[in-house]
């Protein structure tokens, strides 16, 4: 009997298990859908087989078939998915996409579009929209204008991107069994789809209510809504594609290009034994996106009084979900990272710490916000920024993973604005706009006429007024204005065009690349006199014997790419005595080649210290800075704009063969704000030690960042030790905060350096110290204008010369130059006791290094 039952439990089993396996089988064959369109074959693309849709069955059944159109394989630009980008289907009528038996609960649908030329269709003019079961996802929408979008916003934030296909992801509500995507071409147009991807989303990955920012928890709704993914990031890391989350497949991008600060934010990564804090969360984000993450920078100098910031642009008039993913990679105790989260300028949770909120290190966690953009914005900001209500051990911040998710709002996920082939917005309402503008035109235009006659009044006086414009060729303005235009056309066509069409017109000289050889003994190592992220600089002799500095980009160097060009740009507009000025070029076989006048005693910071150069005297110093600071007020002030310098640094001040200094390398340098803005909004590029606080915490560029850099110069000069030196005591360190304070107590004299001591007139140190403090003061607006700054230190050189007279006694008849060389040589004897031995050696040195 038992042995029966036995056998029957047995079988009973065995169907049990078979008949199992069929309903999985058989769902997971409804599952999902992954089709290349246009094509009917298979295709094996990212891991993933693509299935055409050229012969559909039950599954999935085509409307119509528009027609397929292909690629010539040389338009396709190489990806994971170039394969399935090759095809595409287009339409001219409505074409409908039926999917059938897609499991109960939401899925992902993701559109691939990669425009090619398409048979007597012109892919720039494609508009079409698209909806899911009558959702709208997309409205009218022009791919190549997307494209060109996206890629502008990128390159706007300095990164070059040249992306070619777009991939739109939603997630649609669930309670599906059908979904019928309806591909509805504009009246007259058409539109065209490479690839459509669904994913079933088994787990539930998102919660019914949420957190709203600056409120209460609010319901989703979502069973009723559709989501479009804005962006998805993992933060400090790099990019994940579909076969590193292979439960949804999603794509994780890169997040610098989005941040507002680059430099505000350091990566940091642990990849060893990352788990979920909860275990349900694994759908939510796959690991890889917790082992890297992004913490605050440099936060011992600028005592993180700073934000890291995102910026997003997103469709105004929607409510969004923020999902930030967490995980602590360094600190392993509570209370030891607190910060707070701001989304659009409103702080979302404060006191936020991540080790107490995972309960441990190393566990990865998700915090949803709900936010409502309204109207009004654009542009949705996520910061990150200390907590100092929280009285924490320490403050900094941290960020693993980044989503935004767009939600649906009556039946609509689509954004309303139209990009034009180029990326630029296509306005729906033109007529209402027009007419706006008419009225706000004829205003515009006499307040233009108005404020272009003062500006040129304005320059008329100041030109006739300064003392430099000796200095200018004649002719410098019209040149100016010539550049400017060229520069904007070549902006257009780019590359090595630009370059071209700079130098046909002010560049000066071309050199071929054998003259530059010959000067440079074929780039000599032992010519090299300096080295930059560019690339090398070598000392060079031409045939006639004129020295010359040779500026050489390292090939394939994209970061110096663009910097060369700044720099050429701005250098073929100016012209001044005391601005480093260009030579000549050579551009032949891709080399990006610069030639400069040679500045025989090198840079101003070579001689304050670190090298065993003589060092210079008091009046040396004041002049150098007196010079340096010239170039800076014509840079200023020298065109319509300004221009910015954004790294004023003591090796950026070089010093020709008469100890005449002028200002080099324009390669970060910005055309300051136009006339209706205060600022220019920018990454922050510079020098550490050197940074204007406020530029770093509001990424505002103005002329007073410049002031700052240059206050620190100042404090340089005197105090002639290194901005930042991490070996000296903490108080110490930070060069600006250092010497403030001193200054602030009128002690500067007790920091100077030691070969100043007797050899200045405290008169004028004591202004000269005066000017350095108001230029490091914390508001721009308080900082003086660099005009201001060049007329005090002429004022502190006149002081001290008064003061060398009166030292020199009554033979005040000769000549200053006579004057001069008195206490200088005393400076020199009265250091020589220490070193005299090693300051011979250099200066036997620097002798030959000159016969050479
Ligand atoms: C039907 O076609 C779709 C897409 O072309 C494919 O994913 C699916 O496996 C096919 N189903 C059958 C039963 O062939
Ligand atoms: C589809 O198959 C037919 C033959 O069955 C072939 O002639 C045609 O070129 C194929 N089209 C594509 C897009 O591969
Ligand atoms: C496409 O699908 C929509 C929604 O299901 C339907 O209203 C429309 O008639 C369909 N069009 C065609 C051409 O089948
Ligand atoms: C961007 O980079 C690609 C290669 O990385 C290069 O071919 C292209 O010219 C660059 N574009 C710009 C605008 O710098
Ligand atoms: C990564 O985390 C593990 C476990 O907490 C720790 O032992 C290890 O030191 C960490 N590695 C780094 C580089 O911080
Ligand atoms: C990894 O994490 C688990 C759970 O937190 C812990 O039990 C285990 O000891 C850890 N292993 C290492 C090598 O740290
Ligand atoms: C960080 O950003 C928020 C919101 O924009 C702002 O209120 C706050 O002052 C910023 N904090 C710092 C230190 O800049
Ligand atoms: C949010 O703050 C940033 C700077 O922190 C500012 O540029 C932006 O305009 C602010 N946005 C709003 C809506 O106030
Ligand atoms: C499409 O637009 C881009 C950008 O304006 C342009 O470079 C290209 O030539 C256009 N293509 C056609 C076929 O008009």
């Amino acid at each position: 009997m038992s042995k029966l039952r036995k056998k029957f439990l047995e079988l009973l089993l065995c169907v049990l298990i078979i008949f199992t396996c069929v309903v999985v089988y058989g769902e997971a064959q409804s599952k999902s859908f992954l089709v290349d369109c246009g094509s009917n074959t298979s295709t094996k693309a990212d891991g993933r087989i693509w299935v055409g849709d050229s012969s559909p069955n039950n599954s999935l059944t085509l409307s119509s078939v528009g027609f397929d159109a292909i690629a010539s394989t040389t338009s396709i630009k190489s990806s994971v998915l170039s394969e399935i980008y090759k095809s595409a289907r287009v339409f001219e009528t409505t074409l409908n996409y039926t999917f059938d038996g897609i499991a109960q609960g939401s899925c992902f649908v993701r559109l691939h579009f990669s425009p090619f030329a398409i048979e007597n269709h012109n892919v720039n003019e494609s508009s079409f929209s698209v909806f899911a079961n009558g959702l709208r996802l997309m409205r009218n929408i022009n791919i190549q204008g997307e494209i060109a979008h996206k890629n502008l916003i990128l390159q706007s934030s300095g990164h070059n991107s040249t992306a070619s296909s777009l991939v739109k992801e939603f997630l649609l509500p669930t309670g599906l069994e059908k979904l019928v995507l309806s591909f509805i071409p504009e009246e007259g147009s058409f539109g065209f789809v490479n690839a459509i991807e669904i994913v079933p989303v088994l787990d539930k990955i998102f919660k019914e209510s949420v957190a709203k920012v600056g409120g209460s928890e609010v319901e989703l709704g979502l069973k009723g809504r559709g989501i479009e993914t804005m962006y998805r990031l993992n933060v400090g890391g790099p990019k994940l594609g579909p076969s590193q989350d292979l439960k949804l497949y999603r794509t994780w991008e890169t997040d610098s290009s989005y941040m507002v600060i680059e430099n505000a934010g350091v990566e940091v990564k642990n990849s060893s034994n990352i788990t979920y804090a909860s275990a349900n969360d694994s759908p939510v984000a796959p690991l890889l996106v917790y082992e890297t993450a992004r913490t605050m920078s440099n936060t011992e100098v600028l005592e993180k009084r700073f934000n890291i910031s995102w910026k997003f642009e997103v469709d105004p008039n929607f409510d969004y979900l923020v999902r930030l993913h967490f995980c602590e990679l360094v600190v392993d105790k509570q209370n030891q990272r607190i910060f707070r989260i701001y989304i659009n300028n409103q702080t979302a949770a404060g006191n936020f710490d991540i080790y107490a909120h995972a309960g441990g290190k190393n566990k990865g966690i998700y915090q949803d916000y709900f936010d409502p953009v309204s109207s009004k914005n654009d542009i949705l900001w996520i910061q990150l920024g200390p907590d100092t209500s929280a009285g924490a051990s320490g403050t900094d911040a941290l960020l693993s993973g980044l989503e935004i998710f767009k939600l649906s709002k009556d039946g609509n996920l689509a954004h309303f604005i139209k990009f034009d082939p180029n990326g630029h917005s296509v306005s729906d309402s033109k007529m209402r706009i027009i007419w706006i503008s008419v009225g706000a035109g004829i205003a515009t235009i006499i307040l233009f006429t108005f404020l272009v006659t003062l500006v040129v009044c304005l320059c008329k006086i100041r030109r006739n007024k300064s003392d430099d414009s000796k200095s200018n060729p004649p002719g410098w303005r019209p040149l100016f204005l010539h550049v400017n235009n060229s520069t904007a056309n070549a902006k257009a066509t780019g590359g090595s065009l630009r370059l071209n069409t700079l130098a046909a017109s002010t560049m000066g000289r071309k050199f071929t690349l054998a003259e530059i050889r010959a000067a440079t003994k074929n780039f000599d190592d032992g010519l090299a006199i300096g080295i930059g992220g560019f690339g090398k600089v070598y000392r060079g002799e031409l045939e006639d014997g004129t020295l010359i500095a040779i500026k050489r980009a390292t090939p394939h160097s994209q970061q110096g790419l663009a910097e060369f060009e700044t720099e050429i740009v701005m250098l073929s507009r100016l012209r001044h005595r005391h601005l480093v000025s260009l030579i000549g070029f050579c551009d032949e076989h891709n080399e990006m080649i610069l030639v400069y006048e040679y500045m025989a005693n090198g840079t101003l910071r070579s001689h304050l210290f670190g090298s065993n150069l003589p060092p210079l005297s008091w009046k040396q110093r004041l002049e150098a800075c007196i010079g340096s600071a010239r170039g800076l007020h014509y840079l200023h002030t020298g065109s319509e704009r300004g221009i910015i310098h954004r790294d004023v640094k003591t090796t950026n001040i070089l010093l020709d063969e008469n100890f005449v200094a002028k200002m080099s390398d324009f390669g970060l340098s910005k055309a300051g704000p136009s006339m209706d803005h205060t600022h220019v909004s920018t990454a922050v590029k510079g020098s550490f030690g050197y940074l204007d606080p406020e530029y770093f915490r509001r990424q505002q560029l103005t002329e007073k960042s410049d002031v700052y850099s240059f206050g620190v110069v100042l404090f340089e000069a005197v105090c002639a030790r290194a901005v930042i030196n991490p070996t000296l005591p903490k108080d110490q360190i930070n060069l600006a905060e250092w010497a403030l304070s001193w200054q602030k107590q009128r002690s500067l004299e007790s920091i100077i350096d030691p070969n100043l001591k007797g050899n200045y007139s405290p008169e004028s140190l004591e202004k000269y110290g005066e000017i350095a403090e108001k230029c490091l003061a914390d508001e721009g607006k308080n900082r003086p204008m660099m005009g201001e700054v060049l007329w005090h230190l002429e004022y502190v050189l006149q002081l001290h010369e008064a003061w060398l007279r009166k030292q020199n006694g009554e033979n005040s008849f000769s000549s200053s130059q006579a004057l001069e060389e008195a206490p200088e040589s005393s400076s020199l004897q009265a250091c020589s006791n220490q070193d005299s031995s090693e300051m011979e050696k250099s200066q036997t040195g620097s002798t030959l290094h000159n016969m050479e």
